[in-house]
């Protein structure tokens, strides 16, 4: 199946779900119970699924032994916790890149009104849960803007799993900024890239990103779409 026909059947009202292999939907709900539930979402402010939580976790525990994975909207440190217990198992590292509770006039600018900018977590609260979580060591919170960051990226740091969860209008920006580092075979993930789960803005550029290069297992989990680069 190609990946418009991929996406098509992901994003479609009706009709089975995209099966493949053992039944995914069925796989998804597993994979959550059973690992989808350790971080408490209402304290940590986070927004994702406990499917797509477990499925975080396992994708970052299929990447490359002392790997790296990039985070784009970190947040209160939900999603990070995730990646982090996934990749743990192959002694990676996580680069969480948000502008925490920084200038937060600069963020009322660019906002695209998705997390209330009151009461943002910190960098240092979330530094400090994730320690706290077990991970010290294994993550650089990066306090800033993902293009920024991009832009200053240090190209011998090969990327093998980039998460897209940042700002829901720069989706493809953020693939394209992050593109040039991502190792051959690498994972990339968006979230809320689905019609009625997520943002149309985000629908539009996940197209986008599917549509250029050659694309490997891919996965749609609840508002996720991701694939593995196969060119
Ligand atoms: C939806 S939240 C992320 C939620 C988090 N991934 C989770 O599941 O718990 C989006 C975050 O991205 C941040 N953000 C917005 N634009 C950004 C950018 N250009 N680079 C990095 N982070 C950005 C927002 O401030 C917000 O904290």
């Amino acid at each position: 199946m190609d990946t418009s026909e991929f996406l098509e059947k992901a994003w479609a009202n009706e009709g089975p779900k995209i099966i493949s292999g053992f039944s995914r939907p069925l796989y998804h709900n597993l994979m959550g119970l059973l690992h989808g539930y350790r971080y408490n979402k209402r304290d940590y402010g986070g927004m994702i699924r406990h499917t797509e939580a477990a499925m975080l976790k396992k994708w970052a525990s299929s990447i490359r032994r002392g790997g790296t994975a990039v985070e784009i909207g970190c947040y209160g440190g939900l999603s990070t916790s995730y990646l982090l217990s996934g990749l743990r198992s192959v002694g990676g590292k996580v680069y969480a890149i948000d502008p925490f509770n920084s200038d937060l006039d600069k963020q009322a600018e660019l906002t695209d009104d998705c997390v209330p900018l009151e009461n943002k977590p910190t960098k240092k609260i979330v530094e400090q849960r994730l320690n706290k979580n077990g991970f010290e060591g294994l993550f650089e919170l990066i306090e800033g803007y993902s293009q920024e960051v991009a832009s200053n990226w240090n190209p011998d740091i090969k990327i093998d799993f980039l998460w897209i969860d940042g700002n829901h209008d720069q989706a493809y920006l953020d693939f394209k900024s992050f593109e040039p580092y991502l190792a051959p075979g690498a994972r990339v993930a968006v979230h809320d890239a689905h019609p009625r789960y997520g943002y149309d803005a985000v629908v539009r550029d996940t197209k986008k990103i599917f549509a250029e290069r050659k694309w490997a297992s891919m996965e749609h989990v609840k508002s996720i779409i991701s694939g593995v680069l196969a060119d």
